[in-house]
């Protein structure tokens, strides 16, 4: 079974895949950190002329072993670097072999992003597009933060949270939008258990309803 889960930044989408993968023993993917990894990557050249290429080699070079530090790669300074480099076409060109082949590895997958269920898995047997109101999305994401000890902005991640979905939203090379079979949950104003019994229960209605057919 493959399971697609999309939707804006700090939205839970997360913390929802990794909880549906525990429940069902399937293996996660957040394809968010091949980006910040590449982001981190040319962090040096950002906003120069050499960004673009640089970009696109670090993408083509990209390896499993690039997503080992989860504390670098999820700081807010890597989710903007990332969304930089995902509006490159050929960065997420080179990115997709790696996601597509985790999805179809043999028992399924989990994966979760911003494209999974338009681009990478058109396919998938349930997707799932998650939402939270920008407020609700900042609060979560600062109190992630403060559990590692950083010391948080509330305001400056309120827009840096904004200026990722604008350019996100914008990426003439993304599919970041719901895909017409994906169901929508609206994480506002649930707590995360609350939030994956729901995922669980559209998972399970959505695979009784395909056996029927
Ligand atoms: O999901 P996360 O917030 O970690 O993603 C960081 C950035 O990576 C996003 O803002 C987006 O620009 C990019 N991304 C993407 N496609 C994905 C996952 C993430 O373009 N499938």
């Amino acid at each position: 079974m493959i399971i697609a889960v999309d939707g804006p930044a700090a939205s839970g989408k997360g913390t929802l895949a990794s909880g549906l993968a525990r429940h069902y023993g399937l293996p996660h993917l957040d394809t968010g950190l091949l980006y910040r990894a590449v982001g981190r990557a040319v962090s040096d050249w950002e906003d120069q002329p050499g960004f673009e290429d640089a970009a696109i080699a670090a993408a083509r070079a990209l390896d499993a072993s690039h997503l080992a530090d989860v504390t670098e790669l999820t700081s807010a300074r890597s989710g903007v670097l990332a969304s930089k480099v995902a509006v490159i076409g050929p960065v997420r060109a080179a990115l997709f072999d790696y996601q597509r082949n985790f999805a179809t590895q043999p028992g399924g997958a989990v994966l979760d992003g911003r494209d999974i269920g338009t681009n990478i898995c058109p396919d998938a047997d349930v997707k799932l597009f998650i939402q939270a109101d920008s407020k609700a999305r900042m609060e979560r994401r600062a109190r992630q933060l403060e559990s590692r000890g950083l010391e948080v902005d509330r305001y400056a991640l309120y827009h840096q949270i904004e200026e990722r979905d604008a350019r996100d939203m914008a990426n003439p090379n993304g599919g970041f939008y719901k895909a017409d079979d994906a169901h929508l949950l609206d994480t506002t104003l649930l707590d995360i258990e609350a939030a994956l019994r729901a995922a669980i229960a559209i998972v399970e209605t959505t695979m009784a309803h395909k056996a029927k057919l």
